[in-house]
């Protein structure tokens, strides 16, 4: 492991007032988006879409990194430029989401664990030859009735350190990524608590694998109500606890903390950032690492007039340049 190339490409990756573009959806959910707006569920068809968003204009002003799938990091513009060859030209550090999706815990009704360390070191050691200076682990948790169980979090804690350890070896830098999800109906407090807890057993495993802290990054999800919750959070609260939270849980030596949208509306995400980012000075690096809420019109636009990539395009770099002005404090909201 060389600490002073991890930490350089952390400082590159999390420098304001950039953040990083998450369009990492595996084939089942982004076939599940195409769907829903009826567009064909094709290999075509998706590299179509990405090549519009890896190709428009400007967004380096905003994005500092790309995440890419297994299936977009191999391919390439309609004229043949590969999509890592066009993101490195604009300066644009390149990502790739390494876990190969959720299976169910044994014996534990409700919960996940996360899924792909089987050959991981050879699937990184390609990714790199292929451009990728980052990659990404994602493990979710239920919030309900006695979950997330201690069990669940600590092997999701084990599997994310083992992730974290073959990326560091290659020097990459890891994204660990454990994302309490926004479904049901708990609220902002109960979501406090299971944040709060599984940061601690996470940061443990981490410790006890000798994860080099500051060449990593924790991608995270905010602390914020069930989308099923009768009270819903402000953006006062939505703020105020997640900054308390990570604060409290997360080592201040962090490379840095980014956030994941994970169902919040695209100006709620935006919003709640830029927050953040009005407290007062943090103990961190913090920006955004948004799939959805960045995407979302872009997509929309894109899937009802496929022929006008431009416009798409345009919606794209609006939402990027909020979320920039956001992970510095200065959203207006276009
Ligand atoms: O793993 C999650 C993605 O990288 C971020 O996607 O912002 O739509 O939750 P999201």
């Amino acid at each position: 492991m060389d600490k002073d190339i991890l930490i350089k490409t952390v400082a590159r990756l999390v420098a304001p007032p950039r953040g990083i573009l998450a369009i990492d959806e595996s084939l089942e959910t982004c076939n599940k988006r195409f769907t829903k707006l009826s567009v064909p569920t094709t290999e075509e068809k998706r590299r179509e879409y990405r090549e519009l968003l890896v190709t428009a204009g400007d967004m380096e002003k905003y994005i500092s990194g790309y995440i890419l799938f297994d299936e977009t990091i191999r391919q390439s513009t309609k004229d043949g430029k590969s999509f890592p060859g066009v993101l490195m030209a604009k300066g644009i550090e390149v990502g790739i989401k390494v876990d190969q999706g959720l299976i169910d815990m044994p014996l534990h009704l409700g919960e996940k664990v996360t899924q792909g360390l089987e050959g991981l070191a050879d699937r990184l050691r390609e990714y790199k030859v292929l451009g990728a200076t980052f990659a990404k682990w994602r493990a979710v948790y239920y919030t309900g009735e006695n979950i997330p169980s201690g069990d669940c979090m600590k092997e999701n804690a084990i599997r994310l350190a083992k992730y974290a350890t073959a990326c560091q070896e290659l020097n990459m830098v890891p994204f660990v990524e454990p994302e309490v999800l926004i479904d049901g109906d708990h609220t902002i407090e109960k979501c406090f608590e299971v944040t709060a807890q599984n940061l601690d057993v996470l940061f443990a495993e981490l410790k006890n694998a000798n994860i080099f802290i500051p060449g990593m990054i924790l991608k995270t999800s905010m602390v914020i109500a069930g989308k099923d919750s009768k009270v819903q959070s402000s953006v006062s609260d939505v703020a105020k606890m997640t900054v308390k939270c990570l604060t409290e849980h997360v080592p201040k030596d962090i490379g840095g903390i980014v956030f994941l949208s994970g169902g919040q509306g695209d100006k709620e995400a935006a919003e709640n950032l830029n927050e953040m980012h009005k407290l007062g000075a943090l103990p961190w690096p913090l920006t955004f690492s948004y799939g959805r809420a960045i995407q979302n019109p872009a997509l929309v636009s894109w899937a009802e007039n496929p022929n006008d990539m431009k416009k798409a395009q345009e919606l794209l770099l609006i939402a990027a340049k909020n979320n920039s002005e956001a992970s510095i404090g200065k959203y207006v909201g276009k």
